[in-house]
């Protein structure tokens, strides 16, 4: 990917409530906006139509009145300005306030004035005059900013009866004083019912959405249960008020909770037809222990016996009774991996792994005289809390392995050490290693190399199922390690003290 990543969320990556409250406010905006300049254009111009109604009157005053001759005009109010410039018809009656009066000949302003407060007239500017004289004679009134004190006028430009033309004008101010204050009158209201209407959105919206919420927690503690293996207790569920069906949320509710009874239900089934197939192999091998001491004996029988059975029987009886004790070994692994399966059949008790080492690897050098067995033991006994049949088993299968898997005059090093919290316990041998191919599945159960590599044909491929059963029932990790010229297993058990 290239490119700087954005700052800006993608709009499916924000909050469920944000986007409501987008949703829900910005409408409202652009409708309280429309609604305003809608408003406001419909005042201005309600408002200049009726300027431009009494600037016609206006208009229609200052025509009459310069259309009287002279004797019957009534009196000129005072004028601040030069005499040449005075204009008439401000004195016209009727006249009010800001209204504007100007002659213009040949495009000049020749007279202009506006009716001040006390009656009297006020001169104009040159500027101000100058923006009258080009105003499009007998056409609409126009709008134009005369600034200075007068500010916006409205302007209307006729013909007076002697052929000048004759400029009338009336303020703007007052239209637009009340422009502004609907405006601002709009922006206030406009941004209070904003806010409360946003305000009451977020609690709606919060509200609303609180079951979801709720939904979601009971999910996230399902998911945080352990379901993978053994017996479940899949004891929550979504809570009654949040499964109503006639809402959108508890719609999801129901659903989850119909789907967590399912689940329960087939956890249970699973757990129970494992524990019945668990039964099935522990009976199963716990039926064939006793017929296969039978064999065993009768078959050791006719061994003593040898003198009076023929050479060829006695060979079958002597390969029936070694079978027979593989098959015996072979149940009792069977039996006590069910067993562990089960999470039964485990004592608790002080284990001193140093006098175990030692026993089992004096044992290793009887079985097995022809491999060099070493041990690497630390000053102070090492104890763990364990079943010590079951520890003993652990390394006793890993020294088996070395035994009959590793050729003649292979070192096995025994080594123990206290880490930390662990008792470490390491079978290294210098042999061939585990095949590559299997290396990843040698704790599997029936797991086990090519048999012609094997010493023995005593094989089972369940020694180390039953190593790494014991040890993770003890609370413990098993690893192996193994190349050609190395193969370690290293064993940590939970360490009870020191010393
Ligand atoms: N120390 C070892 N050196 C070489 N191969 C080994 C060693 N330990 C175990 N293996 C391989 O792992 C396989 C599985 O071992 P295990 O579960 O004890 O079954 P089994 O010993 O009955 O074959 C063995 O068959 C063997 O191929
Ligand atoms: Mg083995």
């Amino acid at each position: 990917m290239s490119g700087p990543p954005t700052a800006r969320l993608p709009r499916s990556r924000r909050s469920l409530r944000t986007r409501l409250l987008v949703a829900f406010v910005v409408p409202l905006v652009v409708v309280l906006g429309l609604v305003g300049i809608a408003s406001v254009t419909a005042l201005r111009s309600e408002l200049l139509s009726q300027v431009d109604t009494r600037l016609d009157a206006v208009s229609d005053r200052s025509r009459d009145y310069s259309a009287q001759p002279g004797d019957a005009l009534p009196p000129k109010p005072p004028y601040d300005g030069d005499e040449e410039g005075e204009p008439g018809g401000l004195g016209a009656r009727g006249q009010g306030e800001g209204t504007l009066v100007a002659t213009v000949v040949d495009g000049v302003c020749t007279s202009s004035g506006v009716l001040g407060a006390k009656g009297q007239t006020v001169a104009l500017t040159t500027a101000q005059k100058a923006a009258l004289v080009d105003l499009p004679v007998g056409g609409e009134p126009v709008t134009a900013d005369l600034g200075g004190d007068l500010g916006e006028y409205r302007l209307v430009a006729g013909t007076a009866p002697n052929g000048d033309v004759l400029v009338n004008g009336l303020p703007l101010g007052g239209t637009a004083d009340a422009v502004r204050r609907l405006v601002a009158v709009e922006l206030v209201v406009g941004l209070i019912a904003l806010a409360a209407a946003a305000l009451a959105a977020v609690l709606v919206i919060r509200r609303t959405l609180r079951p979801l919420d709720r939904v979601a927690a009971t999910a996230t503690r399902v998911s945080e249960l352990p379901l993978a293996t053994g017996e479940v207790q899949l004891a929550e569920r979504v809570p009654p008020e949040d499964t109503d069906p006639r809402t959108e949320v508890g719609q999801v509710g129901t659903a989850l909770n119909r789907m967590l009874d399912h689940v329960e239900g087939s956890l249970a089934a699973r757990q129970e037809s494992e524990t019945q197939v668990r039964q099935f192999v522990a009976d199963a091998s716990h039926e064939l222990r006793t017929p296969l001491a039978s064999i065993r004996g009768y078959a050791e029988l006719v061994r003593r016996q040898r003198a009076e059975v023929p050479g060829d029987v006695g060979h079958a009886m002597r390969r029936v009774e070694s079978e027979a004790l593989r098959m015996s070994e072979l149940v009792e692994e069977l039996l006590l991996l069910a067993r562990l399966d089960a999470g039964r059949e485990l004592t608790t008790e002080e284990v001193d792994l140093t006098a175990l080492v030692v026993d089992a690897v004096s044992d290793a050098h009887a079985a097995g005289p022809a491999h060099r067995w070493q041990v690497d033991l630390p000053d102070a006994p090492v104890l763990v809390p364990g079943d010590p049949a079951r520890v003993h088993q652990v390394l006793a299968n890993l020294l088996a392995n070395v035994r009959s898997h590793t050729p003649d005059g292979t070192t096995a090093t025994t080594r123990l050490r206290a880490e930390g919290g662990w008792a470490v316990l390491q079978v290294v041998d210098d042999g061939p290693g585990i095949p590559a191919a299997l290396r990843p599945h040698v704790f599997e159960r029936f797991a086990r190399g090519d048999a012609s590599r094997s010493r023995t044909a005593g094989s089972t491929g369940l020694g180390l199922a039953i190593v790494h059963a014991v040890v993770s029932a003890h609370g413990g990790t098993v690893e192996v390690a193994s190349e050609p010229g190395r193969t370690a297993f290293t064993v940590r058990l939970p360490h009870a003290s020191e010393g």
